[in-house]
């Protein structure tokens, strides 16, 4: 499955550097082409001697080589890869990703590569918790990187938390599910909703929700990169997409949505709604903004459309619908309630309640029902990591359905 595949290993200055040379073991014993890339400071972590061993090939490090004279191009390698892995990812290599800080080869190579790029953060947990940190993660997640989260336990500072690279076998796995899943929505239409909606009091004013979009996007890039066209209908968010066969519609309103959801749902194999629609909507758009006044006012509401519920009660018998629930109390309950009612085939639970999961984070805690009302229950992980469990359970259903 790995054999003729291009992979490209980012290792940057943490002690997890000492666990990478088993993950080149494990994929060059896979029949993967390897080839390592190294900051100046995972040298003195692992020595370069190890891995031009197990990869059968010069490590890179600098961009220039004095001693040979020769000179190392960072756009050869990158194009040369077909997945750029870098871990472990430290806090200071991830800064230098965000910004665009280009004083490694390292990260010269990611600024060329035009390949998916996977993430394995390490790093102490205090630093991990960082604002830096998880501002710089966040934009990393953002651009449709693949973040393996890491996990939680014992750091070499002696401390116990979050900030564990996640273990070499665990990222081999992932990196061989990531290639066996290639191409199984070949030919599948998708259709996702993302995003908060926006509803106008006025020309300054609305009212709105936290949702950032990143489940929506994390989804409409697995969907992509396993073969699907993908037509995503996003609300207001910062998020941009990055593969070609997703075609993005901006909406600002519940209406705008459902009027941009209706006619795509009709040619689509599988329907995501995982759009934080507003339920309510001003009766009234103020034509001015409202000025200040010392009273108290009533703001008159009216329901929204509900584009699951209404386009969910239409399903055609081979198609998927897959709805999701936000909850904050007896979630699987009103999440069930919620499929047979919007006649989803799948839900989706995001619990409010766990901490980790919900609004403007890179890391989701979900459960899946599934179409046979069984419940799945998955640990913390990374919103990519989230879409590849919810992408598993659309595709066997898909199976069962065909
Ligand atoms: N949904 C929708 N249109 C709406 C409201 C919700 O398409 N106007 C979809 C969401 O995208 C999600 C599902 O319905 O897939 C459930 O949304 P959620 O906010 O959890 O539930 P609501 O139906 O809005 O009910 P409540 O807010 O009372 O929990």
């Amino acid at each position: 499955m790995l054999r003729s595949k291009n992979i490209l290993i980012g290792i940057t200055g943490g002690i997890a550097a000492y666990k990478i040379p088993l993950l080149v073991r494990l994929l060059v014993k896979a029949g993967a082409q390897v080839k390592v890339v190294l900051t100046p400071t995972a040298k003195d972590f692992v020595t370069p001697l190890t891995l031009s061993t197990l990869t059968g090939d010069e490590v890179y490090c600098t961009p220039f080589d004095p001693d040979t004279g020769s000179w190392k191009s960072h756009i050869e390698l990158a194009l040369w890869a077909d997945l750029f892995v870098i871990a472990p990812a430290t806090a200071n290599t991830m800064a230098k990703m965000a910004n665009g800080i280009s004083d490694t080869l390292l990260v010269t190579t990611y600024l060329s590569a035009r390949c998916p790029v996977m993430i394995a953060p390490a790093m102490d947990l205090d630093m991990y918790q960082h604002p830096t940190t998880k501002e710089n993660l966040k934009r990393l997640t953002q651009r449709g990187h693949y973040i393996i989260q890491p996990g939680s336990g014992e750091l070499a500072s002696g401390l116990t938390g979050e900030g564990r690279m996640e273990e070499p076998e665990e990222i081999f796995k992932l990196i061989s599910q990531y290639f066996s899943t290639g191409n199984r929505f070949h030919n599948k239409n998708v259709l996702i909703t993302a995003g908060p909606t926006y509803e106008p009091i006025d020309p300054v004013r609305f009212i709105g929700n936290h949702s950032s979009g990143t489940m929506g996007f994390a989804l409409a890039e697995a969907f992509a990169r396993q073969g699907a066209q993908v037509y995503l209908i996003s609300g207001p968010t910062q998020l941009t997409v990055s593969h070609p066969a997703i075609q993005l519609t901006r909406v600002t309103t519940a209406q705008e949505m459902a009027e941009a959801a209706s006619p795509l749902f009709e040619t689509s194999d599988i329907a995501v709604f995982s759009a934080a629609v507003a339920d309510f909507t001003p009766t009234e758009t103020a034509k001015q903004k409202k000025k200040k006044s010392t009273k108290s006012f009533s703001l008159e509401l009216k329901p929204t459309i509900d584009i699951l519920h209404t386009l969910g009660n239409k399903k055609r018998a081979n198609q998927i619908v897959v709805g999701f629930a936000l909850e904050t109390g007896n979630a699987l309950e009103h999440a069930l309630q919620k499929k047979r009612t919007k006649n989803a085939d799948i839900i989706v639970v995001n619990s409010l309640e766990d901490s980790g999961a919900g609004f403007g984070l890179t890391t989701n805690k979900v459960s899946i029902i599934n179409t046979k009302e069984e419940i799945q229950h998955y640990p913390l992980k990374s919103k990519n990591e989230v879409a590849e469990d919810i992408l598993d359970t659309i595709y066997t259903a898909l199976i069962n359905k065909s």
